[in-house]
């Protein structure tokens, strides 16, 4: 029987012989659905409309013999699975070698012996329907793995959304921010990967986690008070030191969430080390001159050098308290103006190659 409980195994008996033919045919027919076959070129004509549960093969056959047979089962992705037993009159170790190199799973001497036969092919059967199982069960555990990973890596998402959320709707005039934010940075790191600039390094990212994880990069705003947050006007020097602390508040929220998970997993520490350096660096300036950390360069990280031009490309084009949108035209020309002081210079060159896709988005949302 195969792995479809009750149904007999299908075997493919395949000899030029008509007397071993009949004789195993008559061997085999009370415990399997056995199908004779005098020749290796009409085994590939019966394969077209059938699938073996195990082929019986004759190895001296006039045209294709059988290691030309099985060569060309080997070779083939729709009948490489089909499990082979070599018959061969030959007691010639070389020649059983040779056979089993070429991917025979074993061989059976000739003429047959009935009860050696029936118990060979009962093994082999069984071996093929253990590992069948084993293969399904490998397979359904690595989907349940992949629906929970699933379902904790939405839940997340959903926690840092939901953050995101109560900080935007403080600073209550940036709706949409989040979500434009995180579709720039997706058009920057495509491109990045098309031009192949920091390939190395955005390879090593989780593409999901990265974006996600942007969308904590004013997290630290939420310890910044209303009257500083939403006040219309421009900020006084004071108000402005102060408005500058929400990037190390929050790394210091995302530092005391790491602190909960201390085991966490990889997953989980990737998107923590993502979002600590966006909240961190994403008003830090190409020429040292930003905050709150005054890096310069390629020491600011990349992730907050990417983030620095989504940030600001939203905030011109966006209304604030204090200024109407500029069109996009102007922001790109601004932008474009600050490379290599306030920007990655690399960066501005491909942002100015995708800048329409940038657009796209500002006028969608
Ligand atoms: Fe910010």
């Amino acid at each position: 029987m195969n792995a479809k409980a009750l149904v007999p195994a299908k075997i493919v008996l395949v000899d030029d012989d008509v007397t071993s033919l009949a004789l195993g045919k008559s061997i085999l027919a009370p415990k399997y659905d056995i199908i004779t076959i005098p020749s290796g070129e009409k085994l590939f004509v019966f394969l077209e409309k059938a699938q073996p549960d195990l082929i019986l093969l004759d190895v001296e056959m006039p045209g294709m013999n059988g290691y030309e047979v099985l060569k060309k089962l080997k070779a083939s992705p729709k009948y490489a699975g089909i499990p082979v037993i070599f018959l061969t009159s030959r007691a010639d170790p070389a020649s059983e070698l040779e056979g089993l190199k070429l991917g025979a799973i074993d061989y059976i001497s000739k003429p047959f012996s009935p009860p050696l036969l029936l118990k060979r092919i009962e093994l082999h059967l069984l071996v093929e329907t253990q590992t069948k199982r084993l293969w399904e069960f490998n397979n359904n555990l690595q989907h349940l793995v992949k629906e929970k990973t699933k379902a904790v890596l939405d839940m997340q998402n959903s926690v840092v959304k939901t953050v995101a959320n109560l900080v935007e709707y403080r600073d209550e005039v940036t709706g949409g921010h989040i979500e434009r934010v995180h579709a720039y940075l997706e058009i920057l790191l495509d491109v990045m990967a098309a031009q192949k600039l920091h390939l190395g390094e955005i390879e090593g990212w989780d593409r999901d986690f990265f974006l996600q994880s942007s969308q904590l990069h004013d997290v630290g705003k939420i310890f910044i008070r209303d009257s500083i947050l939403l006040k219309p006007g421009k900020l006084t020097g004071e108000e402005l030191s102060v408005m500058k602390k929400h990037t190390v508040f929050g790394v210091q929220i995302i530092e005391e969430i790491e602190k909960s998970i201390p085991i966490g997993p990889r997953s989980a520490s990737s998107f923590l080390t993502h979002a600590k350096l966006i909240a961190g660096t994403h008003h830090e300036r190409w020429d040292g001159t930003g905050y709150p950390y005054g890096l310069a360069g390629a020491t600011i990280p990349l992730e907050g050098r990417l983030m620095a031009i989504a940030d600001v490309y939203d905030a011109l084009v966006s209304v604030r308290p204090y200024k109407a949108p500029l069109p996009h035209e102007q922001a790109v020309q601004i932008i474009a103006e600050g490379t290599g002081t306030q920007f990655d210079p690399d960066l501005i060159g491909l942002f100015c190659l995708v800048s329409d896709k940038f657009k796209r988005v500002a006028q969608k949302n």
